[in-house]
């Protein structure tokens, strides 16, 4: 039997420590505080939610090794975790053996589907085309790339590439920067910036790579607000980290923002800083896991079980009234529809919103239409708001 006992077991596998720990500690906490949210209101079907943590180290082996030993010894039937895709690509083999469902609550290149996986991060149409278009749109046709180097990196630039190309826009530069790179690394990589003078960088440097290189290219007398550092990966935590003065200019496509002014985003914020202190940052990959683990719990209620493809049944074409807006697991292809924003960092260190969709989109990870001038993607103009708190 996998659904007799006093709790609901969750696997919650995100690294509290190593260079991704300042992303994943953020997901950890948004899964967490949906667990509290649904035990303070019963639990379900009058068990409470149990989670499993383990911490990876943000070594990709050790997340299958981990997911394996949570299956096996503490008898997890339902996983969320992952940051990196290296990560994803160790569990997904162990997830599909085993037949355990799992949440991956993080933007990632697209090209995979799993029947375990209910993917809940954009894919490439959901942030690089409308990125892509507004860069196109704002700044000019000539881009650097740089990136961390692993799958994710890779695999997004490749598209993004395609992309750019089709609004006729330039790579003059692709560098991949290793988890390890010091100080020498990035002056160099920056003294190649200048001599090629891009109009944007298009960033997929992850965690602690991501808050060294604004560091950097600040520090080699870039500006932001000139050419700026676009990225899908630099949230609110390493803006807040590397501070305002660093930050200021630089870009970021998300579904969610910590300044987005609706109800249920105020509310999120508020409940995540009530519970983990008032300095903690709230991130859009903290908003997935925290939506995530609400949608498994509804499915939980319907089927009261935790016989992975009941839930999965359960899940696909479900909605839920995420901080975002509203989502829907596209049953196509377990991937999410999700809400596509852009936003520009202030002279106060805030995300403030430029363009946004209309309404959710459609999830299409194998790029099947990589259209620009996609009329469900077109961006309207954000009115920003001031943050009042
Ligand atoms: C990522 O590696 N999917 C950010």
């Amino acid at each position: 039997m996998i659904d007799t006992g006093d709790t609901w077991k969750l696997g919650v596998l995100f690294s509290e420590t190593g260079p991704t720990a300042i992303i994943e500690s953020l997901q950890q906490r948004g899964a967490l505080l949906a667990i509290k949210e649904i035990n303070a209101a019963g639990g379900v079907a009058g068990r409470a939610l149990e989670p499993v943590l383990c911490d990876p180290g943000s070594d990709p082996q050790r997340y299958g090794l981990l997911a394996e030993k949570m299956i096996s010894e503490d008898c997890v039937r339902v996983l969320i975790g992952c940051y990196m895709s290296s990560a994803r690509k160790e569990v997904l083999p162990v997830v599909e053996r085993r037949n355990v469902l799992f949440f991956y609550p993080t933007l990632y290149e697209g090209f995979e589907y799993s029947p375990n996986v209910i993917y809940g991060g954009a894919c490439p149409n959901q942030n690089s085309v409308p990125l892509a278009s507004y860069l196109l749109e704002n700044y000019g046709n000539r881009f650097y790339f740089i990136g961390s180097d692993y799958i994710y990196p890779r695999e997004s630039n490749r598209v993004m590439r395609n992309i750019l190309r089709q609004g006729g826009g330039e790579v003059v530069g692709e560098v991949y920067v290793p988890f390890e790179a010091g100080p020498e690394e990035f002056a160099r990589i920056l003294r190649d910036v200048a001599e090629k003078a891009p109009d944007a960088i298009f960033c997929t440097t992850v965690g602690e790579t991501t808050v060294q290189l604004y560091r950097a290219y600040h520090a080699a007398g870039h500006d932001g607000r000139r050419v700026p550092i676009a990225s899908l990966t630099t949230n609110e935590a390493e803006i807040a980290t590397v501070g305002a003065q660093v930050g200021v200019g630089h870009i970021t496509a998300a579904p969610w923002f910590n300044t987005l002014d609706t109800p249920a985003s105020r509310r999120f914020c508020a409940n995540y800083q009530r519970e983990f202190g008032p300095d903690i940052q709230v991130t859009s990959c903290a908003e997935a896991a925290y939506f995530q683990t609400h949608m498994f719990a509804a499915a939980l209620d319907k089927v009261g079980s935790l016989d992975p493809d009941q839930l999965r049944e359960c899940l696909l074409g479900a909605s839920w009234d995420a901080p975002q807006g509203q989502v829907k697991i596209d049953p196509d292809n377990n991937h999410t529809y999700l809400h596509s924003r852009i936003a520009r960092v202030d002279e106060r260190g805030d995300f403030i919103v430029q363009r946004e969709v209309i309404r959710p989109v459609k999830p299409d990870p194998y790029l099947v239409t990589p259209d620009l001038n996609d009329r469900r993607l077109r961006l309207r103009k954000a009115m920003p708001k001031a943050r009042t708190s």
